[in-house]
C-alpha cells in the first residue's frame, strides 16, 4: 500500500512488539517505544492511521534519503528514520532511540531518555543557570540540525524543548558530553527547494511564532528555536505565569524579550561566551519574522563562535565537553 503523496511504500509487517516495549513519550497523535531489533535500540512512533501527518513521513523519508549512501555530517543533529511500517490501525516510525547511558552504579538497562525540557526544569528547580558553554554547545548542535532540515526543503513546525532530545554522557562526574538531536516532524511540510516556501500556520502555544500570519515555515522555526534557547538560557519558561492561550500577554511578553536582548547584545563586554549567546539569541527572537535571521545564517555565525579561542578550551569535536 502506499500513502498518498509520500511516494512512500509501507510494509504491512509487525517489526517491533510493543506490547512488552517500555512506553518513553506519549503525545496527542500517538505514543513512543523503546525498542530493540537485531540488538540495536530504537524509537518507536505509532500514530493512528487517521491522524498520521503525510508531512511527518515526507519529511523524516526526504531527510533519510539525503543521508542514504554517504554519511552527511549535518544531519548527525537530526532524527533519522530506520524504518516504517503499518498495521490496519497505525502507522509505526522506527528512528534512532537517543539516550543517555544510566547512571552510575545503574543496570545497562536503565538507559535514560531525556529532552531540553527536562534539563530546563532541572535548572529551573534548582534556581541555577544552565553554564553558558553548554547552552552555546546546544544552540550549536540545534542550529546545524535545523538549517540541515530548511536546506532540504523540509519545515519543522513545532520547534520546542520537549522536541530535542538529548545524550548526556560523562568522563567523569563533571565534564559531560553533550549531543542533541531534532525530533517529531509531526507538524512538519516539505516543500520544493529554491522556491519559496509555505505560509506558517498560526496555531496557540508557547513556542509557536506570535506572527506565523505573516512568516513562512522557516522564520517560524526560527522564532520556535530562539524562544527554545531562551529558556535554556533563563533556565525558566519565558512565559512563566502566563496561560498557553493568552495571546496579547504573551506578544508583549515577547516584545520585552525582543528589546532585552537587543540591548544586552550590544552592551557587555566583547570576546564572552555570554555575549555570543545574547547575539545569536537577539537575532532569532524578533518579532518581526522578516528582522529574523536564517538558519543558515544563524549557523554561520555560530561557527565563527565555536572557532573562535574562547571556544577552544570546551569544544573537543563534535560533541562537546563541559561543566555541569
Ligand atoms: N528518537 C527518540 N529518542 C529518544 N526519545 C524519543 C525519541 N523520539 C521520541 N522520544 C520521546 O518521546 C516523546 C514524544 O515523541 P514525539 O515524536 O515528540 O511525539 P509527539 O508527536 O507525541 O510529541 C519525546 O518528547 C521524547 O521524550
Ligand atoms: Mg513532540
Amino acid at each position: 500500500m502506499a500513502l498518498a503523496g509520500t511516494g512512500m511504500f509501507y510494509m504491512k509487517q509487525r517489526l517491533f512488539n510493543l506490547a512488552e516495549a517500555k512506553c518513553i513519550g506519549e503525545g496527542s497523535f500517538g505514543a513512543v517505544y523503546r525498542c530493540e531489533y537485531h540488538g540495536r535500540a530504537y524509537a518507536v512512533k505509532r500514530i493512528l492511521i487517521a491522524h498520521a501527518n503525510h508531512g511527518e513521513i515526507e519529511c523524516l523519508h526526504r531527510l533519510r534519503h539525503a543521508q542514504s549512501g554517504s554519511h552527511v555530517e549535518d544531519l548527525d543533529f537530526v532524527a533519522n528514520l530506520f524504518m516504517c511500517y503499518m498495521d490496519d490501525e497505525n502507522v509505526y516510525l522506527a528512528t534512532e532511540l537517543v539516550c543517555s547511558p544510566p547512571a552510575e552504579g545503574g543496570q545497562t538497562s536503565e538507559v535514560r531518555c531525556s529532552h531540553l525540557g527536562d534539563l530546563i526544569e532541572r535548572y529551573s528547580r534548582s534556581g541555577r543557570r544552565c553554564p553558558p558553554e553548554k547552552a552555546f554547545m546546544v544552540m550549536w548542535q540545534c542550529l546545524r540540525a535545523l538549517a540541515a532540515v530548511h536546506r532540504r526543503g523540509c519545515s519543522h513546525g513545532d520547534v520546542k524543548p520537549n522536541n530535542i532530545v538529548l545524550e548526556e554522557y560523562g568522563l567523569d562526574a563533571v565534564l559531560r558530553r553533550v549531543r542533541c538531536v531534532l525530533i517529531d516532524f509531526g507538524c512538519g511540510t516539505v516543500f520544493p527547494v529554491n522556491c519559496p516556501p509555505p505560509a506558517a500556520s498560526a496555531l496557540a502555544a508557547y513556542y509557536r511564532d506570535p506572527a506565523a500570519s505573516r512568516a513562512n515555515v522557516m522564520q517560524s522555526d526560527v522564532w520556535s528555536l530562539g524562544l527554545t534557547f531562551l529558556c535554556l538560557y533563563l533556565g525558566m519558561h519565558p512565559c512563566f505565569g502566563v496561560a498557553e492561550d493568552a495571546t496579547s500577554e504573551m506578544l508583549q511578553r515577547y516584545e520585552y524579550y525582543e528589546k532585552l536582548l537587543l540591548c544586552a547584545a550590544m552592551a557587555g563586554p566583547a570576546g564572552s561566551i555570554d555575549r555570543d549567546i545574547l547575539l545569536l539569541l537577539s537575532r532569532m527572537v524578533r518579532c518581526n519574522p522578516a528582522q529574523r535571521a536564517s538558519a543558515t545564517e544563524l549557523l554561520a555565525l555560530a561557527s565563527e563562535i565555536a572557532e573562535s579561542e574562547r571556544c577552544n578550551s570546551f569544544i573537543v569535536d563534535e560533541v562537546t565537553m563541559v561543566a555541569m
